[in-house]
Parts: structure tokens; C-alpha cells; sequence
């Protein structure tokens, strides 16, 4: 387990926030934050009115690291360790859902986590401490199975040249380190322009994204929410990347009943019985504050919906552009 480090560290900045507390404003009744990390969107709802929030995160440091306040909500908080795709066997008609995905600052900044590739550490990235890490995927998947990986989840299109570069270093010692796999990475690449990323980014996002089976849990958890919000509860996402927000905002399209156009001047086409209506039309961005504050919440981007009162269903992955491994043409 990684050690536990001081909550006086860099203090966890919540991203948009503010904007989420406006959007659905006024709070009452009972809350989900399914990504509790820091716990900076359970305060923000608690403060805001919510009669209880029930906290849920697949990393046991993240309800270690709230010991020091969460007493101060009393029963109003429950902490419930699991995964948020399982939210509606922890709870049931809820009045509102939050989720904010991706790692938290508290996992990127513990180099012990091997979430960083500016950081030496073990080559981890599992958010629950369990399963297979990233080193244990890096040093036995396929050449292919690599290349499909850092492609369609990292969106890295140098992904064969990278993957064909691993298997041929692990070949003289397997990977077990952050800082190796991003010397690795960086190698195949040209050397970044000012104010582009580094060049492990890329890969680094695909492999956390399968090491924690991010797209499934994405998934997974918006028909989960579906199932435990009652009519009326609201389902606010925040998303980090392009692929994440493409996933959410065609499950709620689609929930919504938007079947989409033929073409840009033909009609929207509804549906009958649809289980969401859609309170933001288009995502919410960080203001000029917010950027000013935290350069961080850049690229991310809120949703949020209404739960009707029609019967929750099914949806498939596909229909909502989740990513499929091994579907690249050769
Ligand atoms: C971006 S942070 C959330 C930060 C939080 N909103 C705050 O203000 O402190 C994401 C957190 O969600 C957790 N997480 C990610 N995917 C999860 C899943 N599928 N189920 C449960 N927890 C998850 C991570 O372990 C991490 O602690």
C-alpha cells in the first residue's frame, strides 16, 4: 500500500466545483459522490444541503486521508470503499449522483503510486491497490495487445512503434519502474515544442486507463446511476478527455431520447420514454477564475441530467463510442 502522506501536502484543488454546486443548486436529500478522492465534491454538496452524501472510491487511502474531517459531518457522510459501477447495490433512489473521473491529485503527486512519469516509482497506476499493475501489463501483454492500448485509449498514434519498442527492452529487463517506461516512450518520439505535453502522456493515460479498466467502469456506472437515481435525481459528470466526454455526452443524448440527425437541418428525432432530460446542453468549461486558480481543470468538462420516471434499461457500449480494444484495422 502506498504510504499515506499528510493531508498538508499540496492540498487537492476540486475542479469545477463551483459550477457543479450551480447546475444543481438547490441540494437536498441524498447524494453519491462516486469519486470521493479528496473528498472536495462530498464537502462542497454537504456544505450546500445535502442531507447525506454517501462517498465511494476504489482507493482505501482516499477515505484514510478524510479521517481527519469526516467526523465533523457525523452521520451525514458515509464513506462505502467499492467501485461507482456498483453504485445501486450501495444505494437506492438517490437524489443526485456526482462523478469526477480520472486519478486525483492526491494519487498523481505519491510517486510511490507509479501514476507519474515525471516522478521515479514503481510502475503501478492501480487506483485500488489490487490486480494486475501497470508493470505486470507492460512487461506480459502482446506486442498488439500494447499498440491497441495506447492507441484507443491513450489516443497515441505512435502506439506500434512504442509498444514494438517495449517488448524489445523488456526483452533485457523486464519494466518496473515510471521513469524507465517514460525514458522508453520518450525515445520513440520527437522531442515536444514548448507548451506541448510531455511525450509519455499519452501512453502513460492508456495504460492507467486499462490497468483500472476505466472505460468499462464509465460505462458500467452511468447505467448503474440510471438504476439508483429516482425520478428527478440529477446525474452530474465530470470528464478529463475528449474520449471520456464523447462517452458521457452520447449516453445521455441517447438516454435523453436524441437519436440524432440525418443530417444538420433535419429535425432531432425524440423518443418515446426516455430516462433522462438534459440539463446542460452543452459541457461547462472552467471560468477565467477557475483557470487562473488551477491550471489543471483546463481540459475538463460537466454534464449533468435529470432522471425521469421511466423504467431503467440498457445500453450498449458501442452505441456510446466506448472505446474497443483490437478493433484497428492492421
Ligand atoms: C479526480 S479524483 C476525484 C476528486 C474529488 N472530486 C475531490 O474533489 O476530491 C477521482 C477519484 O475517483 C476514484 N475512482 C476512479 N474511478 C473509480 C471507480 N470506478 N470507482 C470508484 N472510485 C473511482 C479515484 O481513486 C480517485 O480517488
Amino acid at each position: 500500500m502506498a504510504g499515506a502522506a499528510s493531508s498538508s501536502e499540496k492540498p487537492h484543488i476540486p475542479v469545477l466545483l463551483r459550477p457543479l454546486l450551480a447546475a444543481v443548486a438547490p441540494v437536498t436529500g441524498i447524494w453519491l459522490d462516486g469519486t470521493f478522492g479528496a473528498g472536495g465534491y462530498t464537502r462542497g454538496l454537504l456544505e450546500a444541503g445535502a442531507d447525506k452524501v454517501i462517498g465511494v472510491d476504489r482507493d482505501p487511502l482516499a477515505f484514510e486521508m478524510a479521517a481527519d474531517w469526516a467526523q465533523d459531518y457525523g452521520d451525514r457522510l458515509v464513506m462505502q470503499p467499492g467501485v461507482f459501477s456498483r453504485m445501486d447495490e450501495y444505494a437506492q433512489d438517490l437524489d443526485g449522483v456526482v462523478l469526477d473521473l480520472g486519478v486525483s491529485s492526491m494519487q498523481l503527486d505519491q510517486a510511490e503510486r507509479g501514476f507519474s512519469f515525471m516522478k521515479d516509482g514503481p510502475l503501478d497506476m492501480r487506483m485500488s491497490q489490487q490486480g494486475e499493475s501497470a508493470a505486470d501489463l507492460v512487461n506480459t501483454a502482446t506486442e498488439a495487445q500494447l499498440a491497441d492500448i495506447l492507441f484507443h485509449y491513450g489516443e497515441e498514434r505512435a502506439s506500434r512503434r512504442i509498444a514494438k519498442a517495449i517488448v524489445r527492452a523488456r526483452t533485457e529487463a523486464p519494466i518496473t519502474t515510471t521513469l524507465r517506461l517514460a525514458e522508453i516512450v520518450e525515445s520513440c518520439l520527437p522531442r515536444p515544442k514548448p507548451g506541448q505535453s510531455h511525450p509519455a502522456t499519452r501512453s502513460f493515460q492508456g495504460l492507467r486507463i486499462a490497468v483500472n479498466a476505466e472505460y468499462e467502469e464509465l460505462f458500467q456506472g452511468l447505467m448503474a446511476a440510471e438504476r439508483a437515481l429516482k425520478p428527478g435525481g440529477q446525474l452530474a459528470v465530470v470528464t478529463f478527455h475528449s474520449i471520456e466526454d464523447r462517452m458521457v455526452k452520447r449516453f445521455f443524448q441517447s438516454r435523453a431520447g436524441k437519436t440524432g440527425r440525418a443530417n444538420r437541418y433535419a429535425p432531432e428525432m425524440e423518443q418515446d420514454q426516455p430516462q433522462f432530460t438534459l440539463k446542460t446542453r452543452k459541457a461547462v468549461g472552467p471560468d477565467e477564475q477557475e483557470l487562473q486558480e488551477n491550471p489543471r481543470a483546463r481540459s475538463a468538462k460537466l454534464r449533468v441530467a435529470i432522471r425521469t420516471d421511466a423504467p431503467a434499461g440498457e445500453i450498449e457500449a458501442r452505441a456510446i463510442g466506448m472505446p474497443q480494444l483490437g478493433g484497428r484495422a492492421r
